[in-house]
């Protein structure tokens, strides 16, 4: 069976682009894989300062994780705080990939181009050793991920080759991304040449998964299109037709290009992707209320889960320091 792991993190409400282009191939896959998903409160320490709130958006993260399907029998669910070996093997991550490397992230470089805020952490840097960490941990086969995700798994491969070759043993295991066919990058409704994100988009431009019936219709009737009112799928001519073409096929199913001959108005495309995205998060935040009404059974399954990665985390490390050739304690 493959070996499938990819993560989130907890800082700030889930939207339709984290469903759509990451969690709900996650579900989908849990059967066909042995599945470990994280919630990687390490990495959210990069964008979320204040105390308190990190462990707070981690429990409603996991009840999220489990509203949309991921199944605790089934999937391994777990904090990546809660088992160490990420921020130790993050180190040697550290010492495997070069400055000019990480200089050359799209993440770091956008996020230090927009400015704004006069504290860049380090951590904002030396992110991807982080990730790399969380993916070669478990002998990673498939990152089912988003399209922004692409880059972090091309430079764990890059760095998992090269403590390979530094040090002589077949330690990690090469990872691939895995990016859906529809979903891949949903873009923000009112900016639609951006991706809906967390940390940029406007609250109007993002579908979050907690949005009632009557936001979600809101924020799509008032969605970006263009002066042409002609329905086509070109994402690079007509960004705004296109994703809602994108987003009514993720969630209603068919296909963008062919989806657009059944309108000839913008108005009724709007309405049916809106009705498409509330029959999909109905479901989704019914079974959300219902488990964050029991906190201590969702710490109790991300304790068993935590667990579980351990025991796969701490097999690698192992190797990974044998490797290195460390003194062992005596
Ligand atoms: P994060 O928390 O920003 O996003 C979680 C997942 O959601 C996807 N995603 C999107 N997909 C389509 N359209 C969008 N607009 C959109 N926005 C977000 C992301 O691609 C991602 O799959 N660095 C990662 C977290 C991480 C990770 C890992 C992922 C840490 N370690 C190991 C995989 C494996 C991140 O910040 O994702």
């Amino acid at each position: 069976m493959p070996r499938v792991l990819s993560c989130i993190q907890p800082s700030g409400a889930v939207h339709l682009g984290n469903y759509l282009g990451a969690l709900r191939n996650w579900v989908l896959g849990q059967h066909e894989a042995d599945a470990f998903h994280g919630i990687v409160d390490l990495h959210a320490m990069v964008s979320v300062q204040e105390p308190g709130v990190i462990g707070a958006q981690t429990i409603e993260l996991a009840a999220v994780l489990f509203a949309v399907g991921l199944d605790p029998d089934v999937a391994t669910v777990f904090v990546q705080s809660h088992v160490p070996e990420h921020a130790r093997l993050s180190w040697l991550m550290e010492c495997t990939v070069s400055y000019g490397e990480l200089s050359r992230m799209t993440q770091f470089k956008d996020k230090t181009a927009k400015g704004g805020t006069d504290f860049v952490p380090a951590g904002l840097f030396t992110y991807p050793a982080l990730q790399a960490a969380d993916i070669l941990l478990y002998d990673t086969d498939h990152v089912p991920v988003g399209d922004d995700q692409r880059q972090h798994v091309e430079i764990t491969r890059d760095i998992a080759v090269r403590f390979n070759q530094r040090y002589g043993a077949e330690v990690f295991r090469l990872p691939d991304a895995v990016v859906p066919k529809a979903g891949a990058r949903v873009m923000d409704l009112q900016e639609p040449t951006s991706k809906m994100s967390k940390s940029n988009s406007a609250e109007t431009g993002i579908i979050y998964l907690s949005d009632p019936p009557a936001t979600v219709a809101k924020k799509f009737k008032r969605a970006v299109t263009d002066s042409e009112n002609s329905v086509r799928y070109d994402r690079a001519a007509k960004p705004g037709v296109s994703n809602l073409l994108d987003i009514l096929a993720a969630c209603g199913g068919g296909d963008p290009a062919a989806l657009a001959g059944d309108f000839t108005q913008y108005g009724p495309l709007k309405a049916a992707a809106a009705d498409a995205v509330v029959a999909t998060l109905e479901p989704i935040q019914a079974r959300y209320r219902e488990l964050m009404d029991d906190r201590a059974e969702l710490s109790r399954l991300l304790r068993v889960g935590a667990h579980k990665a351990e025991v796969v985390a701490s097999e690698t490390y192992r190797r990974a320091t044998e490797a290195v050739g460390f003194l062992p304690p005596g």
